[in-house]
């Protein structure tokens, strides 16, 4: 017996059972012109044809994320159109309606802002594709926007940087933060998570708090900056955001006649190869966690929505934290 590869028509179905209102779904079909019955003729089944709009490559994570995407689709012979969006929202809402345009099988992004979405969303669920989030979230008022979100808890990764400077520093430091691009899911939630935990230790108090844009170049930059100004000498421990902007950071502290990782210890998030070369090196004090490697998880729910399985509403990756003194041993198997 042939195999039938998932149809644009199987996969609208699963898409109705993930919340799209039936009527919705039945008038989309029915638009629909029969899609050939794979194999019948002898002619090859459709591939599955999938859009997906990345931010951009500010950071080694997001190049990581893009590599685990295209090569998980080509290894399961999934089309995929990909777009980057060059870290403009107004590039992916471009991207969205091209993928309509070309009436890709479904939809998949990596949103660089959490607002702004719900007008895009809504011609995507017009035209009856499915969408799927990866890595960060939106803030719209209609969750059956999307099938599905899949990435880490940002929230959580926040407050675990915070756990290791309340450890690190037995409740006393003077915290340099440099945050993500401004507007974005991780920025906001990394902020939000660390502060829930440090409410808890007023000896702990963020002096200096700016975007490094999740870039090394911005973290060196607004580092340069913290450690110019009146309080600089009295900071004493950076969390950044990523790992990009603490590697930019550590130049900038490094210039400036101090040492990183002893007389500032620092904290960041993603858990990059060059963040656990830095840890080894004596820079770097401890990194959280961020996992890039989606594409498993993203092709699986692609693959289970066009098998009309259902799909969770939130996919959580499994994450942890990594300090100097394991650093030389999880480097050996690091992926990225
Ligand atoms: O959304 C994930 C974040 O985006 C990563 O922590 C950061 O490095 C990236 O650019």
């Amino acid at each position: 017996m042939p195999t039938r590869r998932p149809t644009r028509r199987t996969i609208l179905a699963a898409f109705c059972l993930a919340g799209l209102s039936l009527a919705a779904c039945e008038k989309k079909a029915e638009d629909k012109p029969a899609e050939p019955k794979a194999g019948a003729t002898g002619t090859p089944a459709p591939k599955l044809r999938v859009g997906f709009s990345q931010i951009g490559a500010e950071s080694d994570w997001r190049r990581a994320n893009t590599e685990s995407i295209k090569g998980e689709a080509a290894k399961r012979g999934v089309e995929l159109v990909f777009a980057d969006a060059q870290q403009k929202q107004e590039n992916q809402i471009k991207a969205l309606r091209s993928f309509i345009q070309q009436k890709v099988d479904v939809i998949a992004f990596s949103p660089v802002v959490e607002t702004g979405w719900e007008p895009v969303l809504k011609e995507v669920k017009e035209a009856g594709i499915p969408v799927i989030l990866t890595d960060r979230a939106v803030d719209v008022s209609d969750p059956n926007l999307f099938v599905t979100f899949i990435g880490a808890d940002f929230v959580e990764e926040g407050r675990r940087a915070a756990n290791w400077v309340v450890k690190a520093t037995g409740g006393k430091a003077m915290v340099a933060e440099l945050q993500g691009t401004p507007g974005s899911a991780p920025a906001i939630d990394r902020k939000k998570g660390f502060e829930e935990v440090i409410k808890a230790h007023p000896d702990i108090k963020v002096i200096k708090s700016q975007s490094g844009e999740f870039t090394r170049a911005k973290g060196k930059e607004v580092m340069e900056t913290f450690l110019k100004s009146s309080e600089g000498a009295s900071i004493n421990v950076l969390y950044a955001h990523n790992d990009d902007m603490a590697l930019g950071a550590i130049q900038a502290i490094e210039e400036a006649g101090r040492k990183p990782g002893v007389d500032i210890k620092i904290v960041s998030i993603d858990a990059v190869r060059a963040a656990f070369e830095a840890m080894v090196a004596g820079k770097l004090n401890c990194t959280v966690e961020c996992n890039p490697l989606l594409g498993p998880q993203l092709f699986d729910a692609v693959e289970a929505l066009a098998a009309k399985k259902p799909v969770e509403k939130r996919i959580v990756t499994k994450e942890g934290v990594f300090e100097q003194a394991q650093a030389a041993e999880a480097i050996k198997t690091r992926q990225y």
